[in-house]
């Protein structure tokens, strides 16, 4: 089985220092950088703007994966795509035309990727999967970091990849919240090929994050 994707989700870095830690996560083995977007609206915390996205970018050349938790999404998705972002993801709660959403990101020439939440129906998806790059699982209620891995979500991975492999989609699956070391694994056989972490990646300052991402990629 090929080694997940393991994109660390910026949320659990130091904040006075967000240039060094996206740069020390390309250092240390990263495949993409996830960005959480909150608006304090659409999930109750409120983060990371475009122009903060728009500094970090020449820290890296790792593809930025902005996880936008905003409603409504459509009035930001060019100011992202401008800002750097290489995916954007979006939860169908967060506009009323899912559908016409994805296809704009798409033509903003971004990779388009939906998000379902623990409480979001998976039949949600097979009305646009040949629009997605990403599907995008959260594992927790969106909202903050440190939160616990949602058991069920294992089975919820499985039946996302049954669906994608019958529509024959080379959509990346990922999943989002309360990911460690213990539970990667279990992920990743289930069908996951990509995992967000945030604590378990920053845990332990810059000097851990390389062993942190190995062990992730090794579960
Ligand atoms: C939560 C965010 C997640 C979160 C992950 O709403 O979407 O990306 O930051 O952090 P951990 O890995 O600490 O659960
Ligand atoms: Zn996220």
């Amino acid at each position: 089985m090929a080694a997940p994707l393991i994109c660390p989700s910026i949320l659990a870095s130091d904040f006075a220092r967000l240039g060094e830690e996206v740069a020390a996560l390309e250092t240390a083995g990263a495949d993409w950088v996830h960005v959480d977007v909150m608006d304090g609206h659409f999930v109750p915390n409120i983060t990371i703007g475009p122009e903060v996205v728009k500094a970090l970018r020449p820290h890296t050349k790792l593809p930025f994966d902005v996880h936008l938790m905003v409603a409504p999404v459509d009035p930001w998705l060019e100011a992202y795509r401008e800002a750097g972002a290489d995916y954007l993801t979006v939860h169908p709660e967060s506009g009323p035309h899912l559908h016409r959403t994805l296809g704009r990101i798409r033509q903003l020439g971004a990779k388009a990727g939906v998000v379902l939440n623990p409480g979001t129906s998976l039949s949600v998806l097979e009305e646009v999967v040949e629009l997605v790059d990403l599907v995008l699982l959260m594992s927790v209620n969106p909202g903050f970091g440190g939160q616990s891995f949602i058991p069920s979500t294992l089975r919820k991975i499985e039946r996302t990849r049954a669906l994608l492999d019958a529509a024959g989609s080379k959509a990346h699956l990922q999943v989002d919240g309360g990911v460690t070391a213990a539970n990667a694994g279990a992920c990743v056989a289930a069908g996951a090929d990509a995992l967000v972490a945030g604590t378990a990646v920053f845990r332990g300052g810059p000097a851990a994050y390389a062993d942190n991402i190995r062990a992730l990629k090794a579960a």
